[in-house]
């Protein structure tokens, strides 16, 4: 069965992309990808692939017989991705999981574009610098895990990991000090030892998904600190709400995450970076 079916504007020498996941109906990818090729000039064609569970490989494999170049990667397949790849990045190994592959006759290339999409959406969207700043990371989950290197290596004062389960919060700040090429202190810790003041305040853990609050003390948010949740297109979360009530009025979400992560597999397909302000407006949901 061929995976995905062209779209009738495409011509056969049109490059071919999509992303794969279970469900997949929610997917802002072919939306995203496609307005970035409007706008660079690039042909492609992409689409989404539903990909049946426990049938990853099969459907890859079918995707790039039909000529697929690449293919973005969401739950549940990001392991599977782990496991298809023959060229992980540093990313990917470090998030282990992967978001984006490209396909080069044998070769799968596997990156994972994550972390540096929210760097990018922190740094260069909102304006709010990392370097020498005091960075606090709630979660210590696979999204934890992929910002690790990326948020380093802007040079932050210090980078504190708060977890529910403390030992998993520490194993990453180890993962982090093992494999950054700074000095920056990285500690890990439970909500109960959180001290002090952070001009940054990221939510990676999934607690937005489910409508939960991280027990964290609203003491931890710095005068002028950016409280950001990397989920997306959920309004106001708990803890958006908890840091809005402590006083803080720099809140974000993570459509610019969304976004700039997805300006990173495209450039790394096709070799040029597309601008992201028109499709983060467009996709937007008001924080209330
Ligand atoms: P992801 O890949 O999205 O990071 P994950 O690997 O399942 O997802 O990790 C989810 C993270 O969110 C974990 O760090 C989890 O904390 P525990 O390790 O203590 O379970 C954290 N998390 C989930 N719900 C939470 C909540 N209500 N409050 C605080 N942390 C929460």
């Amino acid at each position: 069965m061929t995976p995905t079916m062209p779209n009738s504007i495409s011509h056969p020498s049109t490059d071919r992309y999509a992303v794969i996941g279970n469900p997949i109906a929610q997917s802002k990818s072919p939306l995203i990808h496609s307005a970035f090729a409007q706008v660079t000039g690039q042909d492609i064609n992409y689409t989404k692939v539903l990909g049946p569970m426990g049938e990853f490989v099969a459907t890859v494999d079918a995707f790039r017989a039909s000529g697929g170049r690449g293919m973005n990667v969401t739950a549940p397949f990001k392991l599977d991705a782990f496991a298809y790849a023959t060229d992980l990045a540093l990313s990917a190994q470090m998030a282990g999981a992967v978001n984006a592959l490209k396909f080069e006759g044998e070769r799968v290339y596997a990156e994972n574009f994550d972390g540096v999409g929210l760097v990018r959406d922190l740094v260069h969207n909102l304006q709010h610098p990392l370097q020498g700043r005091r960075v606090l990371i709630l979660g210590a989950g696979g999204a934890t895990r992929g910002a690790l290197l990326p948020l380093l290596a802007e040079q932050p004062a210090e980078l504190v990991i708060v977890n529910r389960t403390v030992a998993k919060a520490q194993e990453l700040a180890a993962l982090a000090l093992q494999h950054q090429t700074g000095q920056v202190p990285v500690q890990g810790l439970g909500y109960d030892a959180v001290q002090g003041a952070f001009d940054v305040v990221l939510n990676a853990s999934s607690s937005s998904l489910s409508g939960e609050l991280p027990p964290l003390p609203a003491s931890v948010f710095a005068p002028g600190c950016l409280a950001y949740d990397l989920t997306y297109g959920k309004g106001l979360t708990p803890f958006l709400k908890l840091a809005q009530q402590a006083g803080v009025t720099r809140l974000a979400d993570g459509v610019g995450m969304l976004a700039e992560q997805a300006a990173e597999a495209f450039a790394w397909w096709r070799g040029v970076r597309p601008e992201t302000g028109a499709v983060i407006a467009q996709l937007t949901v008001p924080l209330v």
